[in-house]
């Protein structure tokens, strides 16, 4: 075929800018002003909070109107905070990301304007994706307040919500302007969402870092405990790896076929669609490595004490080893063929054999991952009853 004279290759650079701190609206303030102020002057932002993080942290509103007023230079308010669903409820359908182009409209919020989102990973995915389509693409800056998302979804540059029963099937790459992880957002969280990110750092510590898979142990009481230092030093750790993987992978906006994030990813979305989302992404991510922990056990070479392993470690931090919805093995392993499609067609899924160790497989065969899910489900049950 020959080329068109005019066609030639588009290079788009983003800078992708993580950055952490305690007490954004006040302590850091004058710092957080600073990421929206051009040489122009002043940006108008359009703020958004989930209801849920609202509700737990009600003198956020105010702290966030207190901050702007008190950095004139740097920020507009368009008005006050758009107060919008949090959790799953906020990407089922597209309520949530209908109201924050909405408001885009009526705000009068342009492509040199800013959307500052503070929420889970829900609403971020929701409001991200709104952000990104609407005037084709508007500022984002993304405060998470929930550990999984500081650690995981916060800090990637995919938006998206769910559609026709199948997680993120409307959706887009997009980077945000700028993340900024507040580990004094994190205290509220109730135990599901503060044990969240925690299933996430274990699969990044299994995949790149044995040594953050050993820090996660080393720390359990301290996290059952609600230490603030230690959740945030694996959320940073966990954090890091994952930007790491998006800045220096090659490949962040995921063109190959392979994601070597989503260890354990397939069957953790399938079950949180089955379960209707009663089970968390946290917590069906945390039975998702062990079902391919269990698979690569029987067909791959792992040891079975790794899965034993892990599945002490998520069950220390009070993770389920099992869910109910296993039982259904027909409709679980559809998971495999969703995201077959959602990679194009080709299956390429990352296993795990040692900490540190991976290796990519182009198939699974049903009959061994039928097994690996009753023998997770069994041990899980025995795990449940041993625990009373
Ligand atoms: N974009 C990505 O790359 C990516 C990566 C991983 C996960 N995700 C998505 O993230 C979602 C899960 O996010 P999540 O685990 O953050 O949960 P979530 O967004 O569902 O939030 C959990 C609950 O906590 C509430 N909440 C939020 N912050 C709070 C706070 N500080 N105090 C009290 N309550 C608070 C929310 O209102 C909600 O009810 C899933 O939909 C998953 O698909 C996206
Ligand atoms: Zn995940």
């Amino acid at each position: 075929m020959e080329q068109l004279t005019s066609s030639g290759k588009i290079t788009v650079s983003w800078h992708h800018r993580v950055l952490k701190c305690r007490d954004a609206f006040q302590a850091e303030g004058p710092a957080l002003a600073s990421l929206f102020q051009t040489e122009e002057g002043p940006s108008r932002v359009l703020i958004v909070i989930d209801a849920g993080l609202d509700a737990a942290q009600p003198e956020l509103r105010a702290n966030v109107m207190h901050w702007m007023q008190q950095h004139p230079e740097a920020v507009t308010p368009s008005g006050p905070p758009l107060i919008v669903l949090g959790g799953e409820q906020a990407k089922q359908d597209h309520v949530v990301f209908d109201q924050v182009v909405q408001a885009v409209h009526q705000r009068r919020i342009c492509r040199q304007s800013y959307i500052l989102a503070i929420g889970g990973g829900a609403m971020l995915d929701a409001v991200g994706l709104a952000a990104a389509t609407a005037h084709r693409g508007v500022r984002l800056v993304r405060l998470p307040s929930t550990t999984l998302s500081q650690a995981d979804a916060g800090v990637s540059v995919k938006n998206g919500i769910n559609a026709f029963g199948a997680k993120n099937l409307i959706g887009t790459f997009a980077p945000p302007w700028a993340v900024i992880n507040d580990a004094t957002l994190l205290p509220t969280l109730d135990d599901v969402f503060w044990r969240g990110g925690l299933s996430e750092a274990v699969k990044v510590g299994l995949l790149k870092d044995p040594d953050l898979l050993t820090m996660i142990e080393e720390s359990t009481s301290d996290l059952n405990n609600r230490d603030l230092d230690a959740m945030e030093r694996i959320v940073t750790a966990t954090a890091n790896l994952h930007v790491n993987h998006i800045v220096s992978g090659g490949d962040p906006f995921e063109i190959s076929r392979a994601r070597p994030l989503d260890f354990g990813h397939w069957s953790a979305h399938q079950l949180e669609q089955m379960t209707g989302t009663r089970l968390s992404h946290g917590d069906a991510v945390g039975i998702g490595l062990l079902i391919d922990l269990q698979y690569a056990a029987l067909e791959l070479g792992a040891s079975s004490a790794l899965v034993n392993r892990v599945a002490d470690c998520l069950a220390s931090l009070g993770f389920p080893t099992h869910s109910d919805a296993m039982t259904d093995e027909d409709r679980l392993l559809e998971g495999i063929e969703r995201f077959r499609e959602h990679l194009g067609g080709k299956l390429a899924i990352t296993m795990v054999t040692q900490p540190g160790l991976s290796m990519e497989i182009d198939q699974m065969d049903a009959h061994a991952v039928r097994q690996a899910l009753r023998l997770v489900r069994s041990r899980g049950q025995e795990r449940s009853l041993r625990a009373g």
